[in-house]
């Protein structure tokens, strides 16, 4: 909601107030939701809303373009508020969505007749305020944009920053420190949101957080500098580096959306993230749909199969209990290991049994679903589509290309590209009738260069090119399910997700490794966008083996899948299997759309999901380590109703005892039956791992 009095401007969500001068560009005031008093009173502390060079605040600022006359200053002065009464797009950029009025300000530097507009829109049920900034040249010269951060949030008091930082396969590991005095930043110069650095931040202290993202999938940028004057500025939007942006007379410049939220706790801070994510930024047949559970063949066959491998996995999927079949890299051009064929969306007929529209249908016709895999933004140099059109790899002229994972990338910066891209990825998901498409990008950017494209404007170029292609994808095929993937999760990030409905979370499917992993992406994104599967033991990635249940359980966080070749599993393994998925199926909608907050305590880890109306509640509680003589393990549930009693008991047990809500909660209990130390005594280094069933007692 957006109150207007005069030059104050107040925007309320359900739990949080934002109050705005307009006239003199600052913030009064953002965090809890404030009573009714006089806005008007609430004393200046000097936060400014943006922030340019030519001024005697020296703190990071967050324009900067250089005029004809080679001048840096800018002096914008207030023009004009005014609430718009739908939230408008962002030509060429995803943004959230939803009613939401929409305040509009407008500054103005008399001088160069530059204007600076700023977008705020406060969503009520996440209580999350997307913003968004845009320049316009309305002089008679062209500008060059060296930086436009999307958000400037100025606060004051001394803060710690929480990060989400990683590489391949250990995505989004959270790192807290101090703020302290100066300048911190988290950011990507690698062309993508990357895995390590997501774009989503915290900035905390003893009131409260404030959480911060950017819908953009490319290099981005988030400063907080505490400043020697005692305030902390915050900036959020596309990295500067190497960007120098033409802006031609009379054009705009649009940043990507950047989004903020304060929260009394990061508990709190995640559940608003994940509604906002749930309701504002997934969209389309997928947005609080029930997601399949499924098999994919990457781990079970990596790039050796043919149709009878295939089918036999899918077939043993059936039986199992699973939705959908998914097929893998491997199955186009010549490719049998990772050197060529990207970019030859075409069948390969032997090892696909003639081709995808007949396995497809084979695999429809047992009843499953099917799924395909694609890299669409990537070329070999073994390949068709190389010999033939070699100039639309991203490389710089003269000069060796770097290759990662032995393959280039295309250069989506040009349109000839993108409508390949386009025409091709169509006719795949066309001719296979796919249910459902992963979407893999499995190298950074390197040689970033495009005939005709300026350097300083290519990494965004790249990604106006990439958002109009899968755009005019996903909105040709509204029904399909889109999976995003980067080698992992490394381009998890909100622009990909307007996209794509749920996102791979990391290539490391190891069930210790991934409590870290989706720990550390819940902070930010919500269960329900997590694709989290359980894969053969010894895992692939560290070798370490944990039990079955284990392996469930931890899956059990995000979106169910599994990742192994069936046929190899013994009959007992695959009965456990056949009654993991049936429970999963019983309690999808709670485990995927519950209230969902992380449990740890002293060599634990887990989570709990609590079903909205809080009547019922799963929990998976891992013990991390053991070693004999060590006490009971305790938890502490959370989001469970304190007043109500919970009959308790365990999946895999024969355990159940009722106990209070508040008790849950409040204390660190011993629950008896939590652990098997018979088992632990012959403990093998694996984690061990329980799952507890929490039902409302009626009285
Ligand atoms: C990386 C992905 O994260 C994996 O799941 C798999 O699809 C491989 N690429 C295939 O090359």
């Amino acid at each position: 909601m957006i109150k207007k009095k005069g030059q104050y401007i107040r925007l309320d969500t359900a739990a949080t107030t934002l109050v705005i001068r307009a006239d003199t560009a600052e913030y009064l005031y953002y965090g809890q939701r404030l009573g009714g008093g006089d806005i008007a009173a609430i004393p200046s502390a000097g936060k400014k809303l943006f922030s340019c060079p030519g001024t005697n605040d020296y703190t990071e600022y967050s324009l900067l373009f250089e005029s004809a006359d080679g001048g840096f200053a800018a002096d914008l002065q207030f023009s004009k508020a005014r609430v718009l009464a739908e939230k408008p797009e962002i030509p060429g950029l995803p943004s959230s969505y939803g009613d939401g009025k929409t305040l509009e300000l407008k500054y103005v530097d008399a001088a160069s007749r530059l204007s600076l507009f700023l977008y705020y829109t406060a969503f009520d049920n996440s209580d999350v305020i997307a913003v968004s900034s845009k320049l316009v040249n309305g002089t008679r010269k062209p500008v060059r944009l060296r930086r436009l951060m999307s958000l400037q949030l100025d606060l004051t008091g001394d803060y710690s920053v929480v990060t989400f930082d990683g590489g391949w396969a250990r995505e989004r590991q959270r790192h807290e420190r101090d703020a302290g005095c100066g300048i911190f930043v988290n950011d990507s110069k690698s062309g993508y949101s990357s895995h390590a650095h997501n774009p989503f931040i915290e900035v905390k202290n003893e009131y409260g957080v404030y959480g911060f993202n950017l819908v953009y999938s490319g290099n981005h940028k988030e400063t907080v500098e505490r400043g020697t004057d005692g305030r902390t500025r915050v900036l959020v939007g596309i990295n500067d580096y190497m960007f120098d942006w033409a802006l031609p007379v009379g054009e705009s410049f649009y940043a990507p959306e950047a989004v903020m939220c304060w929260a009394p706790d990061e508990d709190a801070l995640s559940l608003r993230m994940h509604a906002f994510v749930g309701e504002h930024i997934v969209r389309g047949k997928w947005k609080r749909r029930e997601r399949p559970v499924l098999v994919n063949n990457w781990e079970g066959t990596y790039f050796d199969f043919n149709e009878e491998k295939l089918l036999s996995i899918a077939a043993a999927a059936k039986e199992a209990g699973a939705e959908l079949f998914v097929l893998d890299d491997g199955w186009f051009g010549h490719r049998n290991d990772d050197t060529s064929s990207l970019g030859d969306w075409y069948d390969n007929v032997e090892k696909t049994g003639g081709g995808l529209a007949s396995l497809a249908d084979k695999v429809r016709a047992m009843g499953l679903s099917f799924g395909i895999w694609v890299e669409p933004e990537m070329i070999s140099e073994d390949s068709d589509l190389y010999r033939a059109h070699p100039n639309y790899a991203m490389k710089l002229p003269g000069r060796k290309p770097v290759r990662l994972r032995n393959q280039l990338m295309l250069n989506m910066a040009d349109e000839r590209v993108q409508n390949f891209v386009v025409r091709t990825i169509c006719d795949v998901i066309a001719r296979s009738n796919a249910d459902y498409v992963k979407w893999d990008f499995n190298r950074s950017m390197t040689d970033c260069y495009g005939k005709g494209i300026p350097a300083g404007e290519y990494f965004h170029r790249y990604m106006l090119g990439y958002y109009r292609v899968v755009c005019k994808i996903t909105k040709r095929f509204p029904f399909v399910l889109f999976e995003g993937c980067a080698g992992g999760g490394g381009r998890l990030d909100l622009g990909s997700l307007c996209f794509f409905s749920q996102y791979w979370t990391s290539d490391n499917t190891d069930a210790r490794e991934r409590i870290a992993i989706q720990s550390g992406t819940s902070y930010g994104y919500p269960q329900t966008v997590m694709g989290a599967h359980v894969s053969a033991c010894p895992n692939h990635q560290t070798g370490a083996s944990n039990s079955l249940e284990a392996r469930f359980n931890v899956a059990c966080e995000g979106l169910l899948g599994y990742e192994l070749d069936l046929t190899k599993l013994s009959e007992e393994e695959r009965a456990e299997i056949a009654s993991q998925i049936s429970f999963y199926k019983e309690n999808r909608k709670l485990l995927q759309f519950g209230d969902h907050y992380r449990l740890q305590g002293k060599n634990t880890a887990g989570f709990i999901t609590v079903s909205k109306d809080r009547n019922g509640a799963i929990a998976v509680v891992n013990l991390l380590e053991w070693h004999p003589g060590d006490p009971a393990p305790c938890i502490r549930l959370k989001g469970l109703n304190p007043a109500a009693n919970y009959e308790v008991s365990v999946r895999e047990g024969d355990w159940v005892r009722c106990i209070g809500g508040d008790v849950l909660m409040q204390a660190d209990i011993p629950l008896p039956g939590l652990f098997d130390f018979e088992a632990a005594k012959r403990w093998s280094g694996g984690i061990m791992s329980r799952m507890y069933i929490l039902r409302r007692q009626r009285s």
